[in-house]
């Protein structure tokens, strides 16, 4: 190794040996700060980060191992060498013992000299390439908010990476809870759109009527309502993103003007005589069998292979239950600060509870989870008291004496019946809402209100 402009400090009070170490040294390539003051040794080392220290035991002033102490104190990295004069091995042995890297005893061979250097070099270089990767991992283990370390999830991150600086549009599927809303924004915020919006629209949420002009917007007079002009959402993604949350429940005539507006790159507000260049990047999701919903005539194939040009598939919580402690810490940290609570962790056995559910609901229902325990818990920590009957190994069926006992008002009934029911169609809000005889708009509606 060839050690070019490493800075090493070398501290001896003897002028005579300080000078001829710095000049072996400098001849190796290091760049040397000889000192024989050890407290201007000491000043300096406040000030500047050396790669390797040298010093002498026995000094006026501040000692050898003094210095020691100062350095592994303020930069516990960098590796001290220690000369001693008089083979004093005992203080050699109680510098080892304080973390020093090595000792030479006057008098050494220059080589000794140059080989412990480098050794201590190449050690230090090491030390901080541990560290550098070890808090690569640890950012890895938070990737733009989302939290898991497994290997799906590792997957994801690394999509996301390769994506981000590409043009392509993006359908994101999975089933509900699973994070898809989260990757879409990680993908706009890690690319080169980053300082341009992120526009979001719910295709499920807002009524067919409404959506169209949402998209689109219109000019005065399009319709009666039109006073106007109205932006549509398509122009305020431009030249950013624009998330099409639940893709699949757009109206058929609606999908087929989407298609125009990405093969033509351009958009007509309704209304308007002039067509609009337009460059957006589509970012859809659905938690639907998207190809079934094709076969069915539901949803325009065109569309699809125009929306899916890279599609992403996030695995459910079941299937990555390694994350599932992680997530647990991360949720509780942030809805102790929430709601001003100091709960430390789980007990195991609420863990084992944990760990054995199958989260038809994922990441949304263990966040649901967690928030409830937090706020139940007069503990430090989450007992299976806290955690919701679901999770408990003989559920309790016998709702209604459980509501009586409870007192809980028929609005909680309702939630837990709802929520009980999403978990039998394993999160499939169509499924839900047809076995509680509502809409899927009234069905959202409802799980808003919580
Ligand atoms: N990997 C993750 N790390 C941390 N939080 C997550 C993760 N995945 C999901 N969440 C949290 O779970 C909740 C649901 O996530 P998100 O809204 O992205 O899911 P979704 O797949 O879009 O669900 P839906 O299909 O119901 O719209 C959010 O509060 C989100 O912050
Ligand atoms: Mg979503």
């Amino acid at each position: 190794m060839r050690p070019k402009g490493y800075p090493v400090l070398v501290v001896d009070d003897d002028g005579e040996m300080c000078r001829l170490l710095s000049e072996v040294l400098e001849e190796e390539g290091f760049s040397v700060t000889p000192l024989n003051d050890s407290l201007e040794a000491s000043r300096l080392l406040r000030k500047e980060e050396f790669d390797v220290v040298i010093t002498d035991l026995k000094m006026k002033g501040l000692k050898g191992l003094d210095l020691l102490e100062e350095v592994r104190q303020m930069a516990s990295m960098t590796p001290v060498i220690i000369i001693t004069a008089f083979g004093t091995i005992e203080s050699a042995i109680q510098a080892m013992k304080m973390g020093a890297f090595d000792y030479l005893t006057k008098p050494f061979q220059m080589e000794e000299l140059v080989l412990t250097v480098k050794k201590a070099l190449e050690n230090r270089l090491l030390r901080k390439e541990v560290l550098r990767l070890r808090k690569e991992v640890a950012s890895r283990y938070d990737f733009h908010h989302l939290i898991g370390k497994s290997f799906p999830m590792q997957k994801i991150y690394d999509l996301i990476e390769r994506i981000s600086h590409t043009f392509s549009n993006v359908l994101i599927t999975g089933e509900s809870g699973t994070g898809k809303e989260l990757v879409a924004k990680a993908i706009h915020y890690s690319g080169i759109r980053k300082e341009n919006a992120f526009v979001a629209i719910n295709c499920a949420a807002i009524p067919e009527a409404l959506l169209e002009s949402e998209l689109f917007g219109y000019k005065k007079g399009a319709f009666t309502d039109a006073r106007s002009d109205k932006r549509g959402l398509l122009f305020e993604a431009h030249e950013g993103t624009l998330f099409l949350d639940e893709v699949t429940e757009m109206p058929l005539a609606l999908q087929a003007k989407l298609l125009r507006v990405i093969e033509d790159r351009e958009v007509r507000p309704l209304g308007d005589t002039t067509s609009y260049p337009l460059d957006v990047r589509i970012i859809s999701t659905s938690n639907r069998d998207v190809e079934s919903f094709i076969k069915q005539g539901q949803f325009r194939e065109d569309l699809y292979y125009r929306l899916k040009v890279i599609d992403i598939e996030m695995p459910p919580l079941r299937e990555r239950k390694e994350d599932i402690p992680l997530l647990i810490q991360h949720f509780i940290h942030r809805f102790n600060t929430e709601l001003k609570k100091n709960i430390s962790g789980v007990s195991p056995e609420a863990l084992r509870l944990l760990l054995n559910y199958s989260w038809p609901g994922n990441v949304r229902e263990l966040e649901n989870v967690i928030q409830r325990a937090i706020t139940l818990s007069r503990n430090e920590w989450i007992v299976p008291e806290d955690l919701p009957s679901s999770l408990l190994p003989k559920t309790d069926d016998r709702i209604f004496e459980k509501a009586i006992e409870n007192q809980m008002t028929l609005a909680q009934l309702e939630q837990e019946y709802i929520r009980r029911v999403l978990i039998k169609t394993r999160g499939n809000k169509s499924k839900a809402a047809a076995l509680l005889g509502l809409d899927r708009k009234t069905l959202y509606r409802k799980l808003q209100e919580k």
